[in-house]
C-alpha cells in the first residue's frame, strides 16, 4: 500500500482511496506474512476486531471509525441513522476493556441528523491523524523520562501496529532514541497471543532499533540483575483514580519494578483516559476463550480435560505508575484524572 496515514510502509487500519473498505494489516499473520484485508461494512470490521486481525487500543478506535464511515456510505434512505445506531453497538461488542473504541464509536456517531457521509469519511480520518499526532506528542514527553542510556523493558505491542502509527510505549523509545539516547529494548513475549514476540519485535527490528525477546517470566531476572532502568508499556483504559488496564502481565511487571526501585511509565493518548470509570475495579476485563491458553499455535499442550483460563488484561493499581504520559502531558499515575 502507498500513501499510509500512518507514516510507515505499513499500517494496522486504514480507508480505502474510494472510501468504501476499511483496509486491515492482518496482525495474525505477522511476523511471517505482511497481508491486507478489505471490509466492507461495520459487522465484519467488528468480527475483525474480535478475532484480533487487527488490535492494540487505538488502532481498534481507528478501526471502528472507518468501519461506521464505510457503514455511512453504504447505508441510505431514511433508517440510516437507526442502521448507524445497530452497527455502533455490534463494534463496541467486540472488544469490552479498549475504551478507545467506545470513544471512536461515540465520537463518530455525535449529531448524526446534521452530518452526511462525506462528513463521516472526514471525521474518522481526522481520528486516525489525530492519533498519529497523539503518538508523537507522547513520545516527545516520554523521551525526556529517559536516560541516555540502558535497557527499557516494554509487554505486549504498544507500537505503530497498535495505533494509527509511530505508537504510544514504542513511541517513547523511538522519540528518544531519534533524540540520540542509546537505549535497547526488552520485549516480553506476552503469551498467549505474542505480541511481544511477533509484533514488537517486528517493528523494533525493522526500524533498526536494538530489540531481544524475552519469555515473560524472564523479566523479574532482568530487574535483578539491573539491566533495566525502566518498564514502558500502553493502557486500553486508564480510570478516573489512574488505575491502568493493561495486556495481561504487565501488573506483575509493575510490582516488580517497584521491588527494585525502577520507574514503571504508562503512555497512552487521551482517547485512552476514562473519566466515567471510577476505578480499576470498574473496568470490564475481557475474558477470552482458555483454549488459547492451553494451546500454541493450534496444537494443545495442556493435558485433555484441564480446563485454561485467559483474561486479556489486568489492572495495575495507580500507585504503582510513576508517570502517565498523554499528549496533554505528564502525571504520576495517581494524578491522571488531571490529564481528563
Ligand atoms: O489484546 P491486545 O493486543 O489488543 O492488547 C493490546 C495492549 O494491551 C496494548 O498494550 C494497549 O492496547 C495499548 S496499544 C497502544
Amino acid at each position: 500500500m502507498s500513501g499510509l496515514r500512518s507514516g510507515h510502509s505499513y499500517s494496522a487500519a486504514e480507508l480505502s482511496p474510494e472510501g468504501d473498505r476499511v483496509v486491515l494489516l492482518d496482525q495474525r499473520l505477522l511476523p511471517h506474512e505482511e497481508r491486507y484485508l478489505e471490509f466492507a461494512d461495520a459487522a465484519s470490521v467488528a468480527d475483525a476486531i474480535r478475532d484480533m486481525v487487527v488490535r492494540g487500543a487505538p488502532a481498534i478506535g481507528i478501526a471502528a471509525a472507518y468501519a461506521l464511515a464505510v457503514e455511512a456510505r453504504r447505508l441510505g434512505g431514511a433508517e440510516w441513522i437507526e442502521g448507524m445506531r445497530a452497527a455502533g453497538q455490534r463494534l463496541l461488542a467486540a472488544r469490552p476493556t479498549a475504551v478507545n473504541l467506545r470513544w471512536a464509536v461515540e465520537h463518530m456517531s455525535r449529531d448524526l441528523a446534521h452530518t452526511d457521509a462525506d462528513q463521516l469519511r472526514a471525521r474518522a480520518l481526522a481520528v486516525h491523524d489525530d492519533d498519529v499526532a497523539a503518538c508523537r506528542a507522547i513520545g516527545a514527553h516520554g523521551a525526556a523520562l529517559l536516560p541516555d542510556e540502558g535497557t527499557v523493558l516494554t509487554h505486549c505491542n504498544a507500537g505503530a501496529l497498535a495505533t494509527g502509527g509511530f505508537g504510544t510505549a514504542l513511541g517513547v523509545v523511538r522519540a528518544a532514541i531519534a533524540a540520540g539516547k542509546r537505549l535497547r529494548v526488552l520485549a516480553c513475549e506476552t503469551r498467549p497471543w505474542l505480541q511481544g514476540a511477533r509484533l514488537t519485535a517486528w517493528e523494533l527490528a525493522r526500524d533498526g532499533v536494538p530489540v531481544e525477546l524475552i519469555t515473560d517470566g524472564m523479566a523479574a531476572h532482568y530487574f535483578g540483575r539491573g539491566e533495566i532502568v525502566a518498564v514502558v508499556v500502553g493502557a486500553d483504559r486508564v480510570a478516573r483514580n489512574g488505575d491502568v488496564a493493561n495486556k495481561i502481565g504487565t501488573y506483575t511487571h509493575a510490582c516488580v519494578a517497584r521491588a527494585h526501585d525502577r520507574p514503571f511509565y504508562v503512555a497512552a493518548p487521551s482517547s485512552t483516559l476514562d473519566p466515567r470509570t471510577a476505578t480499576g475495579a470498574d473496568i470490564v476485563i475481557e475474558e477470552r476463550s482458555g483454549e488459547e491458553v492451553t494451546s500454541f499455535a493450534g496444537t494443545r499442550i495442556a493435558p485433555i480435560g484441564v480446563q485454561g483460563r485467559h483474561p486479556a488484561f489486568d489492572v495495575t493499581p495507580a500507585h504503582l505508575v510513576t508517570r502517565l504520559v498523554t499528549e496533554r502531558g505528564v502525571v504520576p499515575g495517581p494524578e491522571a484524572a488531571r490529564l481528563m
